[in-house]
């Protein structure tokens, strides 16, 4: 049995080798807690928790050095020799169908999707308030959604997306995020 510590050491020690901006560090840091915290309200095994963080962690690991092939060069060469285990290569993959014509389908693929863009845009919302997560509310974050100016990068159908393909309402999804987010 892989012991989450290890395998977490070494999760991140690639992370780091293999991205440097401190923001796109943080936004894996993100989504990695994200998808930990689903897997247990999930009542996941600790293998499959550790799966989950990991997919997390990892899902954007070559998107600083080969933007174009992100996130084909994880998936098919980063990643296998490794031994990562082919669920969380496959929830890499599925994380950019637009990019690898993958679409979510199992659950830590749908999850994934589904932590991905909502983690990016409300950090966006947390720079913006003096207490960051402490005192966000869901209503707050709706209402920069509906801001097209706002963080305009982020494609409001992939939250959307995400969303539904987790069978949850948004303001549910986007509080439980907070509660993560908060104790980081
Ligand atoms: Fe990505
Ligand atoms: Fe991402």
């Amino acid at each position: 049995m892989i012991e989450h510590k290890q395998s977490g050491e070494a999760s991140e020690e690639l992370l780091h080798a293999h991205i440097e901006s401190s923001s796109l560090r943080q936004h894996c840091e993100m989504v990695a807690n994200a998808m930990e915290a689903y897997a247990i309200s999930l009542g996941k095994s600790e293998i499959e928790i550790v799966n989950w963080w990991t997919a997390g962690l990892l899902h954007d690991l070559d998107w600083e050095k080969y933007p174009e092939e992100h996130p084909k060069k994880a998936v098919h060469e980063i990643l296998p020799p490794l031994g990562y285990p082919a669920e969380v290569i496959a929830a890499i993959n599925a994380h950019a169908p637009e990019r690898t014509g993958k679409e979510p389908e199992s659950e830590i693929e749908r999850y994934l999707f589904a932590c991905d863009e909502i983690s990016g845009f409300m950090n966006a919302v947390a720079l913006m308030r003096p207490n960051g997560f402490d005192d966000m509310k869901a209503k707050s974050v709706r209402k920069k959604l509906k801001d097209k100016r706002f963080a305009a990068n982020v494609p409001r159908e992939d939250i959307r997306k995400g969303a539904d393909l987790i069978n949850t309402e948004l303001p549910e999804h986007i509080t439980f995020l907070i509660e993560v987010f908060k104790k980081l």
